[in-house]
């Protein structure tokens, strides 16, 4: 199972961002039998921003900001947008199959249209190709890596359904029926269970409403920002709502059950606001003391932070180059002195190991495949009643516990694959593992 997603560089982190995005984004990088890539979405913030000195500063914080939160550059994939040559590229293939009536449906540009025309301007004025184009190099980033699912807000639910869209037009046109689609076609995981967190003011903490408290923020000026935060005008004394109030909100974002249960309780004894704000700001402290300490250490030093991205682009690549390779030849960018098969596999592409790949079929039975890194199928597993057969099948294979013969008796070879090739795969699975 892949999970992406990118961070638009636009900005400093902020509370909101760390309780919405990092924080379950790092918790679910750490469970078995996902893999997770991380990207600055620079590109994306040239699309915004034209300042170049907060599009680098922001892409530092940004880093250093999901580094210090302890994500595991070893464990995912980390990287910059700006460092994949092959996402522009991909972004140029898939440009040439969108449907521009699609791109004229997107929410922000239809936006910015309808702000115009109610202005009386015309309808284009102040519009960038570069937003009109930005789903499209969303769909690009989320493609080239065969992503499954997408942690996103809702306002972003729509662009993953363009790039669903332009994935099976793509797939549709170039692809052939009976190999595995170039492109995985993504689903949105809408956080639901993660609460928004309000603001300052009590709208949705975010940069747009400049009411955000600044993740690395100083312990005075953490504390300043919490006294300032808006309540009702009750009196100490006076039981308290914990429905619709700010402050139990965000002590609710980073407090244990029982600490919130205790908090309920006194917010229904009338604790007075002052003293509800130091416990908030002790709590948000004692989480963020030991995050904000490393952030300084790593921010102190960009030129690590900037190896570490290259590191990360260099292991990303390994995925998006071969499948860049295979999409050039899809679409006719061709080596002239070579008569290639219409769907031959690139040479670097055994450079990427095999894999295999579980799913479900119309029939509701439960398949598994092995396919190798250029997306070739070299094994194809028979129907089982439960996901957990095939998954143990799986699992044996891949620790090395069950050879090719075994596994034979429970799938087939694709045609032009031996028995010898498929342990040459399942040995380079496992070198990989
Ligand atoms: N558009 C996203 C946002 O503003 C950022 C983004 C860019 C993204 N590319 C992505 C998110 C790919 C998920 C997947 O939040």
């Amino acid at each position: 199972m892949r999970i992406l997603t990118g961070i638009t560089t636009s900005g400093t982190p902020h509370l909101g961002n760390y309780v919405g995005a990092i924080r379950p984004a790092i918790a679910a990088s750490a469970a078995p039998g996902v893999e997770s890539f991380y990207f600055l979405a620079d590109y994306h913030a040239l699309i915004k921003v034209s300042e170049p000195a907060r599009v680098q500063r922001s892409t530092l914080e940004i880093a250093a900001a999901w580094l210090a939160c302890g994500l595991d550059p070893q464990r995912v994939w980390f990287y910059r947008q700006s460092d994949i040559p092959e996402i522009p590229e991909l972004t140029w293939l898939l440009t040439c199959v969108a449907a521009k009536g699609l791109l004229n449906r997107a929410h922000a540009y239809k936006a910015a249209v309808d702000r115009n025309l109610a202005q009386g301007d015309d309808a284009d004025a102040g519009v960038t190709a570069g937003l009109f184009m930005y789903p499209v190099l969303m769909a690009a980033d989320i493609l080239m890596f065969n992503a499954d699912q997408v942690p996103v807000g809702r306002d972003q639910v729509q662009h993953i359904e363009m790039a669903r869209d332009i994935g099976a037009r793509f797939n549709h046109l170039y692809g052939d029926p009976a190999a595995i689609p170039f492109f995985t076609l993504p689903e949105a995981a809408i956080e639901e269970h993660v609460a928004t967190l309000p603001g300052l003011d009590g709208r949705k903490m975010s940069k747009s409403y400049d009411n955000t408290i600044p993740l690395f923020a100083a312990r005075g000026e953490l504390k300043k920002l919490i006294a300032g935060i808006v309540t009702d005008s009750r009196l100490p004394g006076e039981a308290k709502d914990t429905e619709g109030s700010n402050v139990f909100a965000l002590y609710q974002a980073f407090a244990s059950a029982s600490e919130t249960a205790a908090m309920r309780q006194a917010f229904a004894e009338g604790i007075g606001w002052g003293d509800a704000k130091q416990q908030l700001f002790a709590r948000i402290d004692a989480e963020i003391a030991p995050l904000r300490e490393r952030f300084h250490g790593l921010i102190a030093h960009p030129d690590r932070i900037e190896q570490q991205l290259r590191a990360g682009a260099d292991k990303a690549r390994q995925i998006a180059m071969p499948l860049l390779a295979r999409l050039r030849e899809a679409v006719g960018l061709r080596n002239l002195g070579e008569h290639a098969p219409k769907h031959a596999a690139p040479t670097q592409a055994t450079t990427v190991a095999p894999q295999f790949k579980q799913y479900r079929e119309a029939d509701g039975r439960f398949y598994f495949k092995l396919v190798d890194g250029a997306g070739r199928v070299l094994l194809q597993s028979t129907g089982f009643a439960a996901a957990r057969e095939a998954g143990a099948l799986v699992g044996r294979a891949k620790s090395g516990a069950m050879g090719a013969d075994e596994l034979l008796r429970h799938a087939t070879l694709a045609e032009g694959i031996d028995a010898a090739a498929l342990t040459a795969a399942l040995r380079a699975l496992h070198a990989a593992e």
